[in-house]
């Protein structure tokens, strides 16, 4: 009854708002650059300043905050439109009032934008961002991306907050959750994925939302992995290894870009010129609109910039547009008009890409077009969406070690389930979700029993809380969400842990970090399993049973100690909706894990930022023994736990060696690099085959190597597959002193394999 009521509602405002609207009507039926131009400047003609800086504020009004910062007065500020936008809500009812009372009550009728942090789905979790990195398929994560959308427009939203594609070395980092890892290439191709799938073809389709590019720019550089600490890095660095992935997004069309919190070369990036409009609009040709960061502008005054008026004032002139929750432009654009601080322009010109962005999504055509209460119900985390989400987080999963074949276990015997994330359901979702509901996640003890039947006998037990360290149990918060405790003592947990394995024929230990443990303002400068949780584990392993550890986390962790005693380590990451059953799958082996981490795992904290394309150094390491006077450490190899691109399968896969289609090139000449794969073990499986080229000779001091292609294929047991990139000097070229993306002639070598450290090469001379 209530959702015909409202449906019917709905429809009634739509017919009379564009009866009533001179706005929607000179819209039905636009489409092309021209009209929206034409429908835009018209438009524009009749606002006053005051709707036009209205236009440019962004606010919350507080259902999921991630600052300190509410906006008040919401309902008032909507009907004398000085909003242009809402974030942070989600669902048709709340979005439906929020946009009538635009539509019906502003004096233009101008519709508002409804943003959201959707970052790893809306109501079906995906894993988190760097969990589905390691997929290394674009397809799935096209996928994820486009049901994530069709679930959020569903609830009203237009709008959503992601990719994050800021590049991370630094693990310590807690946003290192939230991205694709430390390569630029892959990066952009994640980036692009996830633009197509969130916009389609179309952002005025229905289930279609725009795309948020963030943070722009080198947010990830963060000094010591610290949250919103300061950036600074050489030009060269940024373009060859962190820009990539910002640049990839705008060539796939995205609509808007977010600024980051940080400085770029002394600059903060909200009020930065050169990033937001020299680079970002004059060289990359980007035609959305740039919002900032929650009050990033505000914060331009603890930077050091000055008062609220003058940070405005800068941000506006900078390339900025619209203005998240702390209404500097708001208060203050029509001061700095008067006193010439600001000009007419700059103003018009922010507010005709808002304008634009909700042209585009089709808006004005019919504000309501992703509010209906039926679909809502419709889409709803279906049969079908938890299916996708099932499939990706075991396509995310990565093995990353399984002495003697341990996996995948046998349907029968006794499994001891043991840990602090083994019966949970709230921990499996991850950081950043909003709408999703830990109700609905599938714990691994449910996913265990579920898929092993009734050959196996699953004991559980608890045998610790997460952390017993109080700061990081009180920090590591996110949303109001903290973890679950069992107040017991932890021994008397210990003592029933081991008691449980003793009875069992494998320990499965579930452990590792918290949902919000990683993400925003997590960063941490330990990156161990928790202690407590190492207290168990070592307990378990003094049982002598063999042990499973299934690890989460939202980061790399420093593993060489687990890496040493467990038989087999599978990492999960955060794996979403769908956790238990995914894991269960991959346990038992109904799917053969093929996931490849995209972030290297170093053996200590003391060795990050640690990344597989590093230089060489005059003096470079050797890791064959000591080595005096080399770039090293004296006390650890320079070598990490697991390189960029590992990860195991429960087959073994054999690389043949690389055969070039030529030994020397000219030009525009095209190299196929050939290399035979074959599955060497008896179980069907999945490869990510990596091609990675180094340029030994050039003008500057380049990476060891960069990654230039991958594909993914499957083999049967004991079948064998071709497998060739086509290579182009577009895939040799780099930024050099002047930054000119070019390449220089001279020896290149070719290396494919099976992960950054383990490839097979053959070098190739290509001359301009
Ligand atoms: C985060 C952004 C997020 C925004 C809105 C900020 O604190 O840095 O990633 O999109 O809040 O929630």
């Amino acid at each position: 009854m209530k959702k015909y009521f409202l449906h019917r509602v709905f429809r009634k405002i739509a017919v009379i708002s564009a009866l009533i609207s001179p706005v929607m009507a000179m819209a039905q039926g636009s489409s092309g650059d021209a009209k929206m131009d034409a429908f835009v400047k018209q438009l524009m003609a009749k606002m006053t300043l005051d709707e036009k800086i209205g236009q440019l504020n962004l606010v919350t009004s507080g259902r999921a905050l991630t600052g300190s910062v509410v906006n008040k007065g919401v309902e008032e500020g909507i009907k004398k439109g000085e909003i242009g936008g809402i974030f942070g809500v989600y669902g048709t009812d709340y979005i439906g009032k929020a946009q009538e009372l635009a539509v019906k009550n502003s004096r233009l009728h101008i519709p508002l934008i409804f943003g959201l942090d959707v970052i790893h789905g809306h109501r079906t979790i995906f894993p988190i961002p760097l969990g589905m990195s390691a997929t290394w398929d674009m397809g799935l994560i096209e996928r994820s991306a486009k049901i994530a959308a069709s679930e959020a427009t569903g609830e009203g939203i237009n709008w959503v907050f992601s990719p994050m594609v800021d590049i991370a070395r630094d693990p310590r980092w807690g946003r290192i959750s939230e991205g694709s890892g430390e390569d630029p290439y892959l990066g952009s191709m994640i980036a692009k994925a996830m633009v197509r799938g969130y916009q389609g073809t179309n952002m005025k389709n229905s289930d279609a939302v725009m795309a948020c590019v963030k943070h722009f720019a080198l947010y990830g550089g963060a000094e010591a992995g610290r949250e919103y600490n300061t950036v600074d890095m050489s030009a060269i660095k940024m373009y060859q290894d962190y820009l990539p992935p910002y640049k990839a997004a705008v060539d796939a069309g995205a609509g808007s870009f977010m600024s980051s919190f940080n400085t770029i070369n002394g600059v903060p990036a909200t009020a930065n010129q050169w990033l937001l409009t020299d680079l970002l609009r004059k060289q990359w040709g980007f035609k959305g609109f740039v919002v900032s960061d929650y009050t990033a502008v505000n914060e331009l005054s603890a930077h050091g910039l000055g008062d609220l008026q003058t940070v405005s004032a800068l941000a506006l002139k900078a390339g900025l547009d619209m203005d998240m929750v702390g209404e500097g432009f708001l208060k203050t654009l029509k001061k700095s008009l008067k006193e010439k601080k600001v000009t007419q322009q700059e103003i018009d010109q922010a507010c005709r890409r808002v304008l634009e962005a909700k042209y585009k999504l089709g808006l004005f055509d019919n504000p309501y077009k992703s509010i209906n209460s039926e679909v809502e119900a419709k889409t709803e985390l279906t049969e079908a969406n938890r299916l996708a989400a099932r499939e990706v987080a075991e396509h995310s999963f990565v093995l990353l070690k399984n002495k003697a074949q341990i996996l995948p276990l046998k349907k029968s015997g006794t499994i001891a389930l043991i840990g602090p994330l083994a019966d949970n359901q709230s921990e499996m979702l991850g950081t950043w979700v909003i709408a999703g509901d830990p109700k609905k996640s599938v714990s691994v003890i449910d996913g265990v029993k579920k898929v092993a039947g009734s050959g196996v006998n699953v004991l559980y037990a608890r045998g610790s809380n997460i952390t017993d360290d109080s700061l990081l149990n009180a920090r590591a918060w996110f949303f109001g969400m903290k973890q679950e405790r069992d107040n017991r003592p932890a021994q008397q947990m210990i003592d029933e842990a081991v008691e449980t394995a003793n009875k069992a024929d494998v320990v499965v230990a579930v452990v590792g970090e918290s949902a919000n443990m990683s993400g925003e303002s997590a960063s941490r400068s330990d990156i161990n399993i928790p202690e407590t949780q190492k207290e168990l584990l070592k307990a378990l392993f003094k049982t002598g049973k063999p042990i499973v550890l299934v690890l989460f986390n939202g980061r790399p962790l420093t593993l060489p100690w687990e890496d040493q005693h467990a038989n087999a380590i599978l990492d999960v990451w955060a794996p979403g909706t769908e956790a238990g059953n995914a894991i269960a799958d991959v346990l038992f082996g109904n799917y053969n894990p093929s996931g490849k981490i995209t972030v290297t795992f170093p053996k200590n904290v003391g060795q990050v930022p640690i990344y597989y394309n590093h230089k060489n150094t005059g003096r470079p390491f050797d890791d064959k023994g000591p080595a005096k006077f080399k770039s090293d450490y004296i006390d650890v190899s320079n070598a990490p736990l697991y390189p960029f691109g590992y990860g195991l399968s429960y087959t073994t896969f054999k690389y043949s060696d690389v055969k070039l289609s030529k030994s020397s090139l000219k030009g525009n000449q095209t190299l196929k690099a050939t290399v035979t794969v074959t599955n060497s073990g008896n179980i069907d499986g999945e490869e990510i085959v990596q091609l990675y080229v180094s340029d030994p000779v050039a003008s500057i001091s380049r990476s060891v190597k960069e990654l230039k292609h991958f594909k993914k294929i499957s083999l049967k047991a004991g079948e064998q597959k071709e497998v060739s990139f086509d290579i182009t000097a577009n895939d040799l070229k780099f930024y050099n002193t002047r930054l000119k993306y070019d390449w220089e002639p001279g020896e290149f070598i070719i290396q494919i394999g099976t992960n950054s450290s383990d490839v097979q090469s053959a070098s190739v001379h290509w001359s301009k």
